[in-house]
């Protein structure tokens, strides 16, 4: 018989240790209110305006985007994703930027060209399933840093520098975080942390890779990014379009020191996507991102109310959770609860959430956890979804 794992090369037969990915998001029943997923609300996704972005491209530039290269919209996608920046004081240059196929195939490159098989690599606790199994693709050396209300601990991660480099033990080279409206906590880095992680980042030497998937998605106002904050170019920097305008386009982006960027377009060997590029470049020049920005925060911040007081008025007290000033989440804790085996309980009864234990890189610790999505679901779903949770804890 032959032995089709024998083929693999050593870095795949290490990978596929791991849990399969993507366990985390079962069959939904049908009906099921979904508190479980990340996507933007159905009646927020543009689905009028992209499809009259498609047509205008095409009217535009006939078949030029269904090229492997040459719409002049590609250019033009840059140049706006450039201008967004710069708006949130994060000035790159030309050669400091490089759009992905979203933000995941950013920390996928990233991480293959900075993580070796023993390379230590620094995580928030909890923080983005993907991110990890991304991640543990490339190596088994995890240090993962608590999170609170205002983020990543950074007294915590200072603590573990200074004992790793007592004992002579690898410090970290790169600090994965999303330190704005936090998936899953829904938490962000306040500014004092935010100096402190540079601080530390300079002082230890490791680099910081910043996921800013939802930073635009504020409440109220938006913190500035690491990368704004950035003396010496320690700081990669995750953009995405997929929380504010579609994640089916996979427009994202990472920005960094050039000689970062022309490692990372070295292995980008997918020959791009120039067809959602160009598309969102026409969506982008007739849509006011900005004023579109607003609108989302709005309509996420009245469902994230709604959702928070339908737990203050149902949940029991053994059930607490974080206030997010933005993004998408809410997360929970249920003392004294497996939430990984109250979820068949939860889909039967018709509500989906995601078990807190797939965040963490020891599942043990993420056992009274759960994270609730407040995007997709309308408000009164919501509502509906947190009295049948209530009913099932
Ligand atoms: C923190 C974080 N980063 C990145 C992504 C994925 O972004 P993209 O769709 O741009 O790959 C997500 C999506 O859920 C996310 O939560």
């Amino acid at each position: 018989m032959m032995n089709r794992q024998s083929y693999f090369n050593d870095n795949t037969k290490a990978a596929l240790k791991h849990d399969p990915p993507g366990e985390w998001m079962p069959m939904l029943p049908d009906g099921c209110i979904r508190l479980s997923s990340g996507f933007p609300a159905p009646n927020l996704v543009p689905t009028e305006a992209l499809n009259a972005a498609v047509n205008r491209l095409l009217e535009e530039e006939q078949d030029l985007p269904l090229h492997y290269v040459g719409s002049p919209k590609v250019d033009k996608l840059k140049e706006q994703i450039h201008a967004r920046m710069a708006k949130r004081d994060m000035g790159v240059s030309e050669d400091e930027l490089l759009i992905t196929a979203g933000a995941c195939q950013a920390i996928d490159l990233v991480a293959r060209i900075l993580l070796d098989s023993n390379t230590v690599v620094a995580v928030e606790s909890p923080t983005y399933m993907e991110a990890l199994e991304i991640f543990q693709n490339y190596t088994d050396h995890f240090i993962s840093i608590p999170v609170d209300q205002h983020g990543l601990q950074t007294n915590k991660l200072e603590e573990v520098l200074v004992e790793r480099k007592q004992k002579g033990l690898p410090l970290p080279k790169v600090l994965y975080t999303i330190p704005t409206f936090q998936n899953p906590t829904g938490t962000t880095m306040n500014e004092e942390r935010r100096k402190h992680v540079l601080e530390l980042a300079a002082k230890y030497d490791f680099l910081i890779l910043e996921d800013d998937a939802y930073g635009e998605l504020s409440f109220d106002a938006s913190p500035t990014p690491l990368k704004a904050m950035d003396i010496d170019g320690r700081v990669l920097y995750l953009g995405s379009l997929s929380k504010v305008v579609a994640p089916g386009m996979r427009i994202g982006w990472v920005a960094a020191d050039s000689e970062f960027i022309n490692a990372i377009a070295w292995f980008k060997k997918d020959l791009d996507h120039p067809f959602a590029q160009a598309t969102m470049a026409s969506f982008l020049e007739q849509n006011d991102i900005g004023e579109r920005i607003q609108v989302l925060g709005e309509a996420y911040q009245d469902k994230c109310a709604v959702l928070l007081s339908a737990l203050e008025q149902h949940m029991p007290d053994s059930v607490s959770w974080y206030k997010p000033e933005g993004g998408y989440f809410v997360w929970v804790k249920v003392a004294g609860v497996d939430t990984s085996q109250l979820l068949s309980q939860a889909l039967a009864e018709g509500i989906s959430y995601i078990p807190g234990k797939y965040f963490f890189l020891n599942p043990q610790d993420g056992k009274e956890y759960l994270r609730l999505s407040f995007s997709y679901a309308d408000k009164q779903e919501i509502v509906e979804g947190i009295q049948k949770l209530s009913n099932v804890l």
